[in-house]
């Protein structure tokens, strides 16, 4: 499986914050948005990430994150001449598809919730034509709504439906088989240009291939599209990141729970974050795994009901660089 993330758009919404940035490289609380769904990418277990984004904005991008070799991943780079759709990233990542299974995720979207990796694994193992996921939201209009029958099976989507025949929203992850590029080469522009992500599922509908994941409570999806909804999503982060000293979307704990990369390498990290709060937390997590594994068969205190939803250190340690 690989993965895409969308970080173009115009972000006109939060202008003037994005006269000269780009919208998924803006701060939320402690770490650059695009933090936040690279982490989903990973979570899923993914390694191999195409990042898109405007020729004025990818350069900033390949600075933040390089090659991603330091976090056990694969990163390219792709330019997006225009804002010329989300479904445009099927055709600018064609070459980076390949004859694979796609996740694509949209650089302002961020997820958070129990057992969210267990989740995205599970639906990536099991993919057959594509895998929506809902979340319930108060003003559906806003977005893109899922249609289900009484059984909760999909049986449509509406882009900003007037009138949403659920409370369901399309959220901006998207799992696809490999047929999605040839899908992807048979659509045509709305009428406002762009090339539809809406257009991609109503394909795989027609082709009854089409399912949804509810995301129910407990869960946390915010886009960070608006003013407001930017600096509630930094305070969403800053509340749990603070009441429970556990750390959102910190790609580098990520890469090492889910066995990209092994203890030194992740000291190493933390310690190029030296006197930062994200420095000594890294730090922390690799000395005391360290401690854990001179300890055969004891858990990780507190780990083992890992609010990430990764299994502790132990069970997802591979012997990484
Ligand atoms: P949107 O929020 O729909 O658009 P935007 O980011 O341009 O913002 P605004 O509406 O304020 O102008 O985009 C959702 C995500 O998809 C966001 O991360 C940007 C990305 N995107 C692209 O990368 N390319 C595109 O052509 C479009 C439309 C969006």
């Amino acid at each position: 499986m690989k993965g895409i993330i969308m970080a173009g758009g115009s972000g006109t919404r939060l202008k003037p914050l994005t006269g000269v940035l780009s919208k998924q490289l803006l701060p939320v609380y402690n770490k650059p948005m695009v933090y936040y769904p690279l982490s989903v990418l990973m979570l899923a277990g993914i390694r191999d990430i195409l990042i898109i984004s405007s020729p004025a904005h990818l350069p900033l991008f390949r600075a933040l994150l390089g090659d991603g070799s330091h976090l056990g991943l694969r990163l390219d780079y792709a330019e997006q001449a225009h804002p010329g759709g989300i479904a445009e990233a099927f055709l600018i990542g064609a070459d980076h598809i390949g004859a694979d299974a796609v996740t694509l995720v949209l650089g302002d979207n961020l997820f958070h919730g129990p057992g969210f990796s267990a989740l995205l694994r599970e639906r990536a193992r099991r993919l057959e034509g594509c895998t929506l996921f809902g979340y319930p939201v108060r003003d559906p209009q806003r977005y893109g709504v899922a249609e289900i029958d009484a059984a909760g099976r999909l049986i449509g989507v509406e882009e900003k439906p007037r009138k949403p025949r659920s409370e369901l929203a399309v959220t901006g992850l998207y799992m696809y088989d490999r047929h999605v590029v040839d899908i992807a080469r048979g659509l045509t522009p709305s009428a406002r240009g762009e090339l539809e992500v809406t257009d991609i599922n109503q394909a795989y509908l027609e082709r009854g291939q089409a399912e949804l994941v509810q995301l129910g409570r407990g869960f946390v999806w915010l886009d960070t599209g608006t003013h407001d909804a930017l600096l509630e999503a930094g305070q969403y982060v800053q509340i749990l990141e603070q009441r429970q000293s556990v750390r959102i979307a910190c790609v580098e704990e990520i890469a090492y729970r889910m066995g990209f990369i092994g203890a030194g390498r992740l000291l190493r990290l933390g310690r190029e974050h030296a006197d930062t709060d994200y420095g000594t937390y890294l730090v922390e997590l690799a000395e005391r795994s360290a401690r854990d594994q001179q300890v055969p068969h004891a858990p990780p205190p507190g780990l083992v009901a890992d609010p990430t939803g990764l299994p502790p250190f132990a069970a997802t340690r591979s012997p990484g660089p």
